[in-house]
């Protein structure tokens, strides 16, 4: 099975659980893991793969913008036979300031007519909460809880999630 891992992180939170992933899929038999910066991979060649993890932080509230990106360049002439599952790191622990993430990239998997697989999310630092202090000074100590993650709990966390996935997507095969 040929599998991608793209991903997008600008402070490195989603980069770790992006590697932490490619470690628990790295005893998959038969597999060759591709761990890419979403800007490094050209969606035209997400049709060489069998399954797909695309990782985003939550950023104001929804996906990155060179993820958002890469889907709207996904070339539309193709018939994808790639599964897809989703990772997000965000620092606010509440559902409203990142479930647009999941619902964004479900809506772009049924345009493309690609099976979703599920999502992982988890907290990763945000690195800046005075930002958020201005419009939501309430939301404060709610993102104070996200220091110091993704820590190992959460690394194990990704790495189980990649491989109950690759399962699920050899099951169905
Ligand atoms: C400009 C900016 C906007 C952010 N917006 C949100 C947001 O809307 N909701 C949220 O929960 N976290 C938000 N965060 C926190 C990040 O999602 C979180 O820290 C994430 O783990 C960063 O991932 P990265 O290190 O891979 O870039 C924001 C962070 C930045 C820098």
């Amino acid at each position: 099975m040929n599998i991608l891992i793209a991903f997008y992180s600008e402070s490195g939170n989603t980069r770790k659980i992006a590697e932490a992933m490619a470690r628990g899929l790295s005893s998959a038999p038969d597999t060759v893991v591709d761990l890419q910066h979403i800007e490094e991979v050209s969606p035209a060649r997400w049709g060489n793969y069998d399954l797909i993890f695309i990782g985003t932080p939550a950023i104001s509230w929804t996906v990155a913008e060179p993820v958002k990106n890469a889907f709207e360049n996904f070339p539309s002439d193709t018939c994808p036979v790639f599964k897809l599952a989703l990772f997000v790191t965000y620092g606010v622990p509440d559902i409203r300031f990142y479930g647009e993430c999941i619902e964004l990239i479900k809506s772009y998997c049924q345009k493309m007519n690609v099976e979703y697989l599920g999502e992982f999310c988890c907290q990763g630092e945000h690195r800046v909460i005075d930002r958020l202090a201005e419009k939501f000074p309430e939301k404060v100590a709610l993102a104070q809880t996200s220091i110091g993650h993704p820590d190992a709990v959460d690394l194990q966390r990704a790495a189980d999630f990649a491989v109950d996935i690759y399962s699920r997507a050899i099951d169905e095969t």
